[in-house]
């Protein structure tokens, strides 16, 4: 089978990251056939230093006809004055907005070597398995208008606008359903109708298109601060979490902190399947960006963009069982005691992203 890879490892870490990718890439070609197609190119600051926009043309094109796109990290310090329209992120939004990825699925898994090192008490987060789904093409970061104005007297107004419309709560909450429905049957719908008109939609798209074929599945309501309270609290209590794009942003790093470190999360982005081949438009990458603190360093943890390309086999390849050994490979290599220095914990062994990267292939 011929499988298309396009490869934006991006900036700062993102590269160093996706270099321990390419090493799995190359063994699953060379050991099991799996005929892997890739093709890489810039995004974000690099892009922007190489030919002025933080995507190209071409390379948004690449990404389109795809099978699926694994994406590193964009932006840093030296990119933080560049004209708004070309930052590092909009490469990104770009990619998201064309592709159409509208849920973004974040897991917060809690391996079990590493329970004993949460910042919470072990027993909340041991077995922790929970998939917050976010909505990524919609609400305040995307709504009109959106705008500095001046308002001449010395003051200046910063405009952003939140807003939903039916369809777009429908097609995420059915998708929470649908994923619900493959784990522990639970959606936990998370908005703020007592102070968002957006809010109280939300809350009533999501009840009706339960009713509309999904009552099989349970269904909560719970205000978003609130359920940031609840997921520290007491997280095992969530199964599929459903919010919009700004407190799904949130909710999920914080849920970082719940197994440990951002270096840990993978994600992924879904589109709508294709009519006619059922195919979804798909990138995957880290929760996490590129960590210019330690880039360049070696140390920086790669767990959380192998941990994408195992979405990626699972979602995009239905390689379901290469996707199983590669996240077992993970925990084993965690077992072992082999930790990159952001969850590093006493009596481990300190390693670097190369040598973290090389564990996981051999196993
Ligand atoms: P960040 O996620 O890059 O870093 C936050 C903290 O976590 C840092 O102390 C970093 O060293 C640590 N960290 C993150 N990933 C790690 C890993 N794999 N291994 C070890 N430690 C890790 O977020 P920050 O600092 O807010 O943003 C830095 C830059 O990244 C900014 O330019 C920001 O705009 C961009 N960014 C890009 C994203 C993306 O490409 N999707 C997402 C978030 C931020
Ligand atoms: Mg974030």
């Amino acid at each position: 089978a011929s499988r298309k890879l396009l490869l934006l490892p991006g900036d700062g870490i993102g590269p160093e990251s996706m270099a321990e990718v390419k090493k799995l890439i190359a063994a699953m070609n060379a050991d099991l056939n799996a005929g892997f197609e890739t093709e890489e190119a810039l995004v974000g600051g690099s892009a922007y230093d190489a030919h002025g926009q933080s995507i190209s043309e071409a390379d948004v094109a690449t990404a389109m006809a795809a099978d699926a796109v694994l994406f590193g990290a964009v932006g840093g310090p030296k990119w933080d004055s560049v004209p708004y329209e070309v930052r590092p992120e909009a490469g990104l939004l770009r990619l998201r907005k064309d592709m159409e990825l509208f849920a973004n699925l974040r897991p917060a898994i809690c391996y079990p070597a590493l329970a004993a090192s949460s910042s919470l008490k072990p027993e909340v987060v041991e077995g922790l398995d929970i998939l917050i789904l976010r909505e990524l093409t919609g609400g305040v970061y995307f709504g009109e208008p959106k705008e500095i104005i001046d308002l001449g007297n010395g003051q200046k107004r910063g405009v952003d606008t939140q807003v939903y419309e039916t369809y777009e709560i429908e097609r995420i909450a059915a998708a929470a359903f649908e994923l619900a429905r493959t784990r522990g049957n639970k959606v936990c719908s998370m908005e703020k109708r007592n102070v968002m008109k957006s809010g109280v939609l939300w809350n009533e798209v999501v009840t009706a298109t339960h009713k509309n074929g999904y009552q099989d599945v349970e269904l909560t309501h719970m205000l978003a601060d609130a359920g940031g309270m609840q997921l520290v609290r007491w997280p095992k209590q969530f199964d599929v979490i459903v919010t919009d794009n700004l407190f799904g942003d949130m909710l999920s790093d914080v849920a970082a902190m719940l197994t440990g470190s951002l270096g840990m999360l993978p994600s992924a982005s879904l589109g709508a399947p294709d009519a006619a081949t059922g195919k979804r438009k798909a990138l995957y990458e880290p929760v996490h960006g590129s960590a210019p603190d330690i880039a360049g360093q070696g140390i920086a943890n790669p767990i959380a963009m192998i941990a994408s390309f195992a979405m990626c086999l699972r979602y995009s390849f239905n390689m379901v069982a290469e996707a199983d050994r590669l996240e077992a490979a993970i925990s084993a290599v965690l077992d072992d005691g082999l930790r990159t220095r952001d969850i590093m914990s006493n009596g481990m062994t300190e390693v670097g992203t190369t040598q973290m990267g090389d564990a996981i292939v051999a196993k």
